[in-house]
């Protein structure tokens, strides 16, 4: 008990000087915390959620959610049918597609995952299903880019829109978030959007990717101030598959077999999707990359005759393509030059020398700074598990589905749709009659090369067919 009221006043005084500094403290790390370090993102403790919706760090330049929930209500004459417009899959009660989540650093904005590019919707006989870890063909990942940044340059996207639609949906922004989204959000937005217009430009001078591509290369080339729009190089890739990283451990992978490092290939992926050196969630794509390398590819959802199977792998082998295809045999894993595959030859010149100065320069500073990458003048041999779920087909998509690429390059299609969910088991790929039209003149574009079982009799090539569709 203090008795003496002189000790009790200035022990007094002494509580509250401590009180303030405390409060100043939690004010000043709330402060950073807001706007420095973000919020932690949501886990699921559960790795398929995670890999669907859950974060990798990628928030930080993504768009506010907020602004971005309302943007089918105020372009609906854009985009009527909503985000579904750019292919993106929705699960029911769900307000993200897969491939979004959703991160407070700053304001509450949304980001890509793995899932984005890596995750499809395939329909066989009416009836659609998700396949994580293939290719995400339906994905105009380039338009849903341009409408960004085409909606946020437009006079019609204001606050009050926002206020008004938000209230019109039923999740009215309570008068914080109003004042935020007046003041601060939606005028950067606008400031930004100048910006991303600018570091955009290239895409206009290179064929439209369309759907289930993308080119990372020269994404990469433009932050490096590299000015892709001034030249010719395309570095357009399909979406690869990702499961099954166990057979894929040891060889050079990416379409072009430049890096031999599978936590590379992981983080180079979710800093093109937008994560940033200091927020990459390494824990978190740790996880993902652990539980990638045992994802299994998924079954072929048509009746296989297993007599044919067997003959099938009797012509794989006889034609030598487990020499190239088989993992853990013969070149697997390895790079098949330029001169010898004889594909399309714009993704694997792009990734020259001087990419290979670049890219070793990510991440300076931190323990992982990439050193595996190389320039490889061809394209990788890589596994074909599930190869049923992959199409279209070669590192450029340029090839529609199994039966074609069987064909001589002269009887490959021209031109094909692509886009659509709908499933042809016979010919193994999309059947698609509207969408995107793939044109294989485009510079990038070429349905050239892999001349492999080509020359077949009709016999043999549904015996081949037939194989590859049970692996
Ligand atoms: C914006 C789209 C996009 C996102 C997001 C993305 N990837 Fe990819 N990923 C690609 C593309 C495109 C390639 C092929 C690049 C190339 O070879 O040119 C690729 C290649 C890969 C490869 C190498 C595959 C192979 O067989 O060569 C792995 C592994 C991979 N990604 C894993 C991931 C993981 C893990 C994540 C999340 C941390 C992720 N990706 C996020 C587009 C994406
Ligand atoms: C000398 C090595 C080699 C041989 C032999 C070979 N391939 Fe390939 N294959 C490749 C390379 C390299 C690619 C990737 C080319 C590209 O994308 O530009 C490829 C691509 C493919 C693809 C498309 C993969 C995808 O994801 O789009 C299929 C299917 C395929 N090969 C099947 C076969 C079959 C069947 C045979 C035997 C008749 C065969 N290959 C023989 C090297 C080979």
């Amino acid at each position: 008990m203090i008795t003496s009221p002189l000790l009790r006043g200035r022990l007094g005084t002494i509580g509250l000087a401590i009180t303030l500094v405390l409060l100043a403290v939690c004010l000043w790390l709330e402060g950073k915390r807001l706007i420095i370090k973000p919020f932690p993102p949501t886990y699921f403790h559960d790795a398929v959620a995670d890999f669907k919706y859950g974060s990798i760090g990628a928030e930080t330049n993504g768009f506010p959610y907020e602004i971005w929930q309302e943007l089918p209500t105020i372009f609906r004459d854009k985009i009527p049918g909503g985000w579904h417009d750019f292919g993106f899959i929705f699960e029911p009660g769900r307000d993200l597609p897969i491939g979004l989540s959703v991160r407070r650093t700053a304001v509450n904005r949304v980001g890509f995952n793995c899932a984005t590019c890596h995750t499809a919707q395939i329909e066989v006989a009416g009836k659609p299903e998700v396949i994580l870890g293939a290719p995400a063909a339906q994905l105009d990942l380039q338009a849903y880019l341009k409408f960004i940044l085409m909606v946020s340059e437009d006079p019609g996207l204001t606050a009050d829109a926002v206020i008004e639609s938000a209230a019109s949906n039923g999740r009215p922004l309570g008068w914080i978030n109003r004042q935020a989204l007046k003041w601060f959000v939606m005028p950067e937005l606008k400031k930004q959007a100048h910006m991303l217009a600018r570091s955009f430009a290239w895409m206009d001078v290179k064929a439209p990717h369309g759907p289930g591509r993308t080119d990372a290369g020269n994404t990469w080339r433009e932050r490096w101030g590299m000015h892709p729009e001034t030249d010719t190089k395309v570095g357009t890739v399909d979406f690869p598959s990702v499961w099954n990283q166990r057979a894929r451990l040891n060889g050079w992978f990416h379409w072009d077999g430049n890096n031999n490092s599978l936590s590379e290939r992981n983080y180079s992926a979710a800093l093109a999707g937008g994560a940033t050196d200091w927020l990459l969630d390494r824990r978190k794509i740790g996880e993902i990359s652990d539980w990638l390398v045992e994802l299994q590819p998924p079954r072929f959802p048509g009746t296989l005759d297993p007599g044919l199977v067997t003959s099938g792998r009797k012509v794989y082998t006889r034609e030598k393509c487990e020499i190239c295809h088989d993992p853990g045999i013969g070149r697997t894993g390895q790079v098949t030059d330029l001169d010898l595959i004889g594909t399309d030859p714009e993704r694997a010149a792009l990734f020259d020398d001087e990419m290979v100065r670049r890219f070793s320069q990510v991440g300076k500073g931190y323990t992982w700074q990439f050193k595996h990458y190389r320039s490889s003048h061809g394209y990788a041999n890589m596994p074909l598990d599930g190869i049923w779920a992959r199409a279209p087909y070669l590192h450029n998509g340029s090839v529609p589905d199994l039966a074609s690429l069987l064909d001589p390059p002269a009887d490959r299609p021209g031109t094909f749709y692509r886009g659509c969910a709908t499933f042809d088991v016979e010919r193994v790929g999309y059947a698609c009659t509207e969408g995107f039209l793939f044109d294989s003149a485009k510079t990038g574009n070429g349905n050239q090369g892999h001349l492999y079982g080509t020359a077949l009799s009709k016999e043999d090539k549904a015996a081949l067919l037939a194989y590859l569709k049970s692996l």
